[in-house]
């Protein structure tokens, strides 16, 4: 009978390509060249794009048995909300590149699987729109630091108004990594007019803007995401303008972890940014541990980077992550069957990490410390 279930479930799935490699495949067919280069390539010559997921394979679980797995609740609560999956949808911006409906399509797709969405600054549909889009769904907003200070709070207090239950303030992208693919291509999607929805739906962004009005849109948002100058102050600065939890992006280093703990931050996110910011950096796998005990578990300790399918998302959890973000692998669902496409990808992540855990001896994401993790 198990036997003719699971064929019954295979036949239904064959549309859909199943595996990473065969999602990125149809990607690549479907987008085009530029945009797909932008969405695949990491910067430098690509080794800490590689090392995210070869590392992977270095970590080995060693699993428990006998636990009486029956009751499985994979739920994980994060400043005070509760969500039915430990993962979510990484920001990534402009999603029109992957497909014309863009964010709306995939902050649908994560409101039916109930998975939360991280709507990044330079997204191409803006905080509102994505709310209104997506009313039932948890929503996060990812905020690239301005260099005018009022653009980066204004945009804060719109996620807060909209819903949205927590800032990911990226601190990894003071400026934009050195991408070979993209300057090959001669791809720079900002300069090319993706990605201005929050810009141009701003009041503070606008206003700033009318007192130069030669000022191009394009050319005052580019100058508004050099922000060589951020520093710890600045969490100061956003901590007063939104009662929404702050989570920092992109940190690798344990004192950073610590300092971020100290300057009243509510979350990290262990994160290079999918190798696309610092080529030659640590795998995100291999700065989790150091992190999560840094933290002492203080405040939760996110991942991504590198996570694939789910066991690698299992993996990042038994290692000290409280839940984690799937980037590349549901924007190529996207870009190959739209909503339908992101939805296939995060109901097969979520079944790979439930077997997988059943199969860990773990029924409660509050005992993965009984996991032990060995590295080769
Ligand atoms: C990103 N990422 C990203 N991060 C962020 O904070 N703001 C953003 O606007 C973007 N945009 C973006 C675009 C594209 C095309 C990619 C691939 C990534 C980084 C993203 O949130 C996440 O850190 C990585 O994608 C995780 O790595 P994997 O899962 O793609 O390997």
């Amino acid at each position: 009978q198990e036997q003719l279930a699971a064929a019954e479930t295979n036949s239904k799935e064959t549309d859909f390509p199943l595996s990473f490699e065969e999602w990125e495949k149809k990607a690549a067919s479907l987008m085009q060249a530029g945009g797909y280069g932008y969405a695949s390539s990491g910067a430098g010559r690509e080794e800490t794009a590689r090392r995210n997921e070869e590392a992977f394979g270095k970590w080995a679980i060693v699993p428990r048995m006998l636990s009486d797995v029956s009751h499985a609740d994979l739920s994980v609560t994060l400043f005070g909300h509760t969500y039915k999956r430990p993962f979510l949808l990484a920001p990534i911006g402009m999603q029109i590149l992957a497909h014309p409906e863009g964010e709306l399509a995939s902050a649908k797709a994560a409101a039916a699987c109930h998975v939360p969405f991280v709507l990044s600054t330079v997204a191409s549909h803006s905080i509102e729109e994505v709310a209104a889009a997506a009313p039932s769904g948890s929503k996060w907003f990812q905020l690239y630091w301005s260099n005018n200070e009022e653009v980066s709070c204004s945009m804060a207090e719109r996620a807060e108004k909209a819903g949205y239950e927590a800032i990911v303030l990226t601190v990894d992208t003071v400026r934009t990594g050195f991408r070979e693919t993209d300057i090959r291509s001669q791809f720079s999607p900002l300069s090319q007019g993706f990605g201005k929805a929050n810009y141009e739906s701003d009041p503070a962004f606008m206003k700033a803007l009318d007192r130069h009005d030669e000022t191009s849109v394009v050319a005052a948002i580019l100058e508004n995401m050099q922000t060589l100058s951020l520093h710890w102050k600045h969490i100061a600065k956003l901590k007063e303008r939104t009662r929404l939890p702050i989570l920092l992006k992109g940190i690798l280093h344990p004192e950073d972890a610590r300092l971020a703990v100290e300057h009243g931050v509510d979350g990290l996110i262990v994160s290079n940014h999918g190798g696309r910011q610092l080529d030659g950096v640590i795998a995100a796998i291999d700065a989790l541990p150091a992190v999560s005990e840094a933290v002492q578990k203080k405040v939760p300790v996110l991942f991504d980077s590198g996570i694939r399918r789910g066991i690698d998302a299992v993996k990042a959890l038994a290692l000290g992550a409280d839940a984690v973000l799937i980037g590349r692998p549901f924007l190529y669902g996207l870009a190959s069957h739209g909503q339908q496409g992101v939805e296939q990808v995060i109901e097969n992540f979520a079944r790979e990490i439930e077997i997988s855990l059943s199969l860990c001896g773990i029924a409660n994401l509050a005992q993965i410390d009984k996991l032990k993790m060995v590295r080769d």
